[in-house]
């Protein structure tokens, strides 16, 4: 383990020594520091805590919020609500998918480029279907257009990260 990470664990350990039955907001703490829960930094959590790693995962995997693995470096949002679902929304996000190379159950890219959400409805019906990369709203979105701008913004792995 890196002591850059080392330092941040302590740090969070100093926060939540004295409430170690708090998993839940420990966990959320991890998240908003790394941008995702490292499984070594359960592991550690869990020695010096005294808990169960088995309590540790069985909060994440409750909660869709958490995730195990970094997110991609854009965030590609795909909206399948009614409006969207009618004008070929779910077909955009499996044309996404299949850009992406993502296999059933990932939401990430392997080049950690791209994290493909889906979205209910995001209130922009009239221009649907609707995509939002980052946080720029696309309409009238085809799959053409959507394979264009994950082509636009894949970007390779920065150096040390994969
Ligand atoms: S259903 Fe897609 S924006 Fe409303």
């Amino acid at each position: 383990m890196e002591q850059e990470m080392i330092e941040a664990l302590n740090l969070l350990l100093g926060r939540h020594r004295s409430r170690r039955e708090n998993v839940l907001w420990l966990l959320q703490d991890i998240q908003t520091h790394f941008g995702y829960i490292p499984e070594e930094a359960v592991d550690w959590f869990a020695e010096r805590l005294d808990i169960p790693t088995s309590r540790f995962f069985g909060v994440i995997t409750f909660y869709p919020k958490f995730r195990m693995r970094p997110a991609g470096r854009n965030t590609l949002t795909v909206c399948c609500g009614a409006a969207c679902h009618i004008k070929g929304g779910r077909g955009l996000l499996e044309t996404a998918r299949n850009s992406l190379g993502l296999p059933p159950g990932e939401d990430t890219s392997s080049d950690l480029s791209f994290t493909l959400q889906e979205a209910t409805c995001i209130g922009a019906c009239n221009i649907a279907p609707v995509a939002i990369l980052n946080d720029r709203v696309y309409g009238d979105v085809d799959p053409r257009k959507i394979s264009a701008l994950i082509e636009e913004h894949r970007s390779p792995a920065p150096e040390g990260e994969t």
